[in-house]
């Protein structure tokens, strides 16, 4: 059965001209990174919806600030997976490629992968709440939040949290994608958190076949023409080997 949908899903990469990934934190988890939902998704005894807000970041920023170092200092020992290096090996096969990720890791980046966006944005930034300054930041055990060099502003993650947009052009590129690809891997994505989650919905409106990669089942394996259940770093590289 297993073996009937990959040979199906080989078949369709292999008439397919467009291809787009939409990739979320179960692509990272065999890396060692924590997801969000599920059993590890936890840190001290917050849920990730009660720091991941402006909110939370205004009340306490310095809980906040130190949940993105722990994040980080996890992030900084990680390295990417077949998981990651099957999807740098996709971009090199279809002229026309595009991966939409929702990780903040910079994974794909060291992977290899040139033609993404990270509409999630970005762990290893900070961005200056007063001048809007955006620097690389890769300062793991800050005690305190360090002041904007510039201007001497507070400094926040560049990442985008809940309740707050996806930059524009990033969300365009994201949909336009969605909407013209022939083939879309949506893998290790929950499809609670909006927008990306409507994505595949996008992608299937328009006739694209989406395939769903994810170790349980999705409101996106549900629309998806085929589910491969499993991990993303065995099924991926047997989509592309
Ligand atoms: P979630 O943590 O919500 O979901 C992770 C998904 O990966 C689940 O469906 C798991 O079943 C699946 N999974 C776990 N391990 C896997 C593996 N080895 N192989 C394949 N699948 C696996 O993560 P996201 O859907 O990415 O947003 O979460 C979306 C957003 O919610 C995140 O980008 C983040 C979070 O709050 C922001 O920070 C704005
Ligand atoms: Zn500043």
């Amino acid at each position: 059965m297993e073996r009937d949908k990959l040979e199906k899903v080989r078949e369709v990469l292999k008439g397919a001209k467009y291809l787009v990934v939409l990739a979320g934190a179960g692509l990272s988890q065999e890396s060692g990174i924590p997801t969000f939902r599920g059993a590890d998704g936890l840190w001290k005894q917050f849920r990730p919806e009660e720091l991941a807000t402006f909110d939370a970041f205004r009340k306490n920023p310095d809980l906040v600030w130190e949940w993105y170092c722990w994040r980080r200092s996890i992030i900084a020992r990680a390295e990417p997976n077949p998981g990651h290096y099957a999807i740098v090996e996709m971009e090199k096969r279809f002229e026309q490629f595009f991966l939409i990720t929702q990780n903040v890791d910079g994974l794909h980046r060291r992977a290899g992968n040139k033609k993404f966006v990270e509409i999630h944005g970005c762990i290893w930034e900070s961005r200056c709440l007063n001048c809007h300054n955006v620097i690389e930041d890769h300062e793991i055990d800050h005690r305190k939040i360090p002041p904007c060099r510039k201007c001497g502003g507070r400094l926040r993650p560049n990442v985008v949290w809940f309740g707050e947009a996806i930059p524009d052009m990033s969300l365009r590129k994201s949909i336009y994608s969605a909407q013209n690809c022939d083939v879309m891997i949506v893998v290790g994505t929950s499809g609670y958190v909006q927008p990306a989650a409507s994505l595949p919905f996008h992608a299937k409106q328009n006739n694209a076949f989406v395939i769903d990669v994810n170790v349980e089942a999705t409101p996106v394996s549900e629309i998806a023409d085929v589910f491969l259940q499993g991990k993303a770093g065995e099924i991926l590289p047997a989509i592309v080997g």
